[in-house]
């Protein structure tokens, strides 16, 4: 019994850890798998509503940091699709980006 509850709070905690892991620069898990198809070769698609409204929200200047770190691809994001991004939801991208 006490064991099962263990293993509960284990999952749970992994699960909550991973969650944490998907948020990136203020964007929200959500907002990354909107933008995803945007941000992925060979065919991305123009951003939708739902990825401008989350990069909206994002930290631009975070973001632009992972420009050349393995994270993105890791994630499958294409760093130079992504930095695109923000222009094609007619937002600032930072200028040291
Ligand atoms: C955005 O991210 C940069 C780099 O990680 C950080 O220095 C800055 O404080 C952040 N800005 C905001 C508004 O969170």
């Amino acid at each position: 019994m006490a064991r099962t509850l263990v293993l509960w709070a284990l999952i749970m905690a992994a699960f909550l850890g991973k969650y944490d892991g998907l948020s990136l620069c203020n964007i929200n898990q959500e907002g990354l798998v909107a933008c995803k198809p945007a941000v992925t070769k060979p065919n991305p698609i123009d951003p939708s509503a739902d990825c401008c409204q989350a990069l909206n929200g994002a930290n631009l200047t975070c973001l632009c940091s992972y420009r050349s770190s393995p994270f993105l691809p890791a994630l499958g994001i294409d760093p130079d699709l992504c930095m695109a991004l923000p222009a094609k939801c007619d937002l600032q991208t930072p200028a040291n980006c």
